[in-house]
């Protein structure tokens, strides 16, 4: 599978492919960049779509060839998601338009007798109906797969990979006590037993007794758990800084000069254990495609590390993969379908400078609508809800008297695998409820909005 990435086919240093891929017998499906460079490589014309008022973002009616066995068994119309700037004018010699929106003649198109297809839409997100079952035809009916793979099996290989790896070292695991750590702890000390040591940081970001609660709970198992408070240098670290990406790169290295700190502490660590999971490092840049975000545990990962090696044996998982993989593991529930929450914490729900003040308001509020959501009966109206606060201020009328204050954003999304997202449909009491409670309790905040973009274009967190 050739995969989209932000690229045009045209533009200088794009990722190529040799010609010879395609005449070697073996099935290919290109995805919207991929696809893209198949039809560019074999001879097609691909254009840029604003010339031709073809570019499309979002949801799309797609008309699909069910003759073809790419597209067996779906309905004669569904919803694709888009995401193109560039799109396929003329196809390849032999190749046909096998599916076509408003905009895109050849929304798919295909070689049924060389097993080349392209798709301009994404199936592997889940707002294109029945993506999966495009994929499913692809790798079972046209690339003839069996399907062996299950978690069961790569927990086991992760386990074994882990030993190997480590021998009789020791190991620090940076714990956040979200799923992605949690799940990381629990098949690193399958692996490593006693050789591991879990530390928490508390850098001072996180929601409010959230901190609390992570040592509470991890002080209870039986493993090697520590605390550090950081909250301190991570505020000073911050200070004066307001650019996300910034932000985010003193976080991740000041995360680093504390473990090393602890492991030192600790005495004889050799590897650092993170829980990296598949999107921090697609979105950090480094699975080829552009920095959206830099996860600090992945893009702001200094290069002096002071440790022999690093493990993420997460790193090929999504979170709904690393859900099932806790599940397999024993992770009880109520970690396993906590909603995540970003490494660098509240310190990226605040927008701009990072202060002690405005870290307080964004934890009270936070606290109020996770509340609201949860006495309304709403959790399950959405897979992540949270507040944060924007650098605006604006004016406002309380008590008869003029007040300047701050505006609070409320999101909340409803998605699968985090990679594209829609906005919440919250029912409006609810939202009055929220917006009232903010303004009367939390000091500082005189106006509430709440974000309707959906991922793409927006992302999930602010910043
Ligand atoms: P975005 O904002 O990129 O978020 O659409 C997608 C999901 O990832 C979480 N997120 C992070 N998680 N470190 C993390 O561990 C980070 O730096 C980070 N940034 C975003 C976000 O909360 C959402 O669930």
């Amino acid at each position: 599978m050739l995969s989209g990435g932000p690229d045009s086919v045209y533009a200088e240093g794009a990722p190529s492919v040799s010609p010879a891929l395609f005449s070697m017998g073996v099935p290919v499906l290109g995805i919207c960049y991929g696809c893209q460079l198949m039809v560019r490589t074999l001879g097609g014309w691909v254009s840029p779509a604003q010339e031709d008022g073809a570019r499309e973002y979002g949801r799309t009616v797609t008309r699909y060839d069910r003759d073809d066995p790419l597209f067996y068994g779906l309905p004669e119309e569904a919803a694709s998601w888009m995401s193109h700037g560039d799109y396929v004018k003329v196809l390849p010699k032999g190749f046909s338009s096998l599916a076509q929106t408003p905009h895109c003649p050849a929304a798919a198109l295909g070689s049924a007798e060389r097993r080349l297809y392209g798709l301009q839409f994404h199936p592997e997100v889940r707002h294109t109906e029945y993506g999966e079952q495009i994929l499913k035809n692809f790798l079972y009916g046209i690339c003839g797969a069996q399907g062996g793979w299950n978690m069961a099996g790569f927990a086991e290989e992760a386990i074994r990979g882990i030993r190997e790896k480590v021998g009789s070292g020791r190991v620090l695991l940076a714990l956040s006590g979200g799923v992605d750590s949690a799940v990381a702890s629990v098949l690193r000390s399958k692996a490593v037993g006693r050789q591991l040591s879990c530390v928490y940081v508390d850098h001072g970001f996180m929601r409010k007794g959230e901190s609390e609660a992570v040592s509470r709970y991890f002080s209870s198992l039986d493993i090697d758990f520590h605390a550090a408070d950081a909250r301190e240098r991570f505020l000073k670290a911050l200070k004066g800084v307001s650019k996300p990406e910034e932000k985010r790169h003193l976080i991740g290295a000041e995360f680093i000069k504390v473990f090393t700190e602890e492991a030192k502490a600790l005495g004889s660590i050799e590897y650092l254990a993170q829980g990296t999971i598949y999107p921090d490092v697609i979105k950090s840049g480094q699975a080829g495609g552009a920095v959206i975000k830099s996860h600090h545990n992945v893009g702001g990962l200094p290069k002096e590390i002071g440790f022999r090696g690093i493990l993420e044996p997460l790193r090929m998982l999504f979170k709904d993969e690393v859900r099932a993989l806790g599940r397999e593991l024993g992770v009880p529930e109520e970690i396993v379908s906590r909603q995540p929450f970003p490494g660098p914490g509240l310190a990226i729900r605040v927008i701009g400078e990072v202060t002690e003040e405005k870290l307080s308001i964004v934890r009270e509020a936070d606290a109020v609508f996770r509340e609201v959501m949860e006495k309304g009966g709403a959790k399950g109206c959405a897979d992540q809800y949270f507040e944060a606060l924007t650098d605006m201020r604006t004016v406002g009328v309380m008590g008869d008297s003029r007040t300047y204050g701050r505006t609070a954003v409320l999101r909340a999304v409803c998605t699968e695998d985090f990679m594209t997202a829609d906005f919440a449909r919250l029912p409006w009491d609810l939202l009055a409820e929220a917006s009232a409670r903010i303004i009367n309790e939390v000091n500082g905040v005189n106006r509430v909005v709440y974000d309707i973009s959906s991922k793409p274009p927006a992302t999930v967190e602010l910043e």
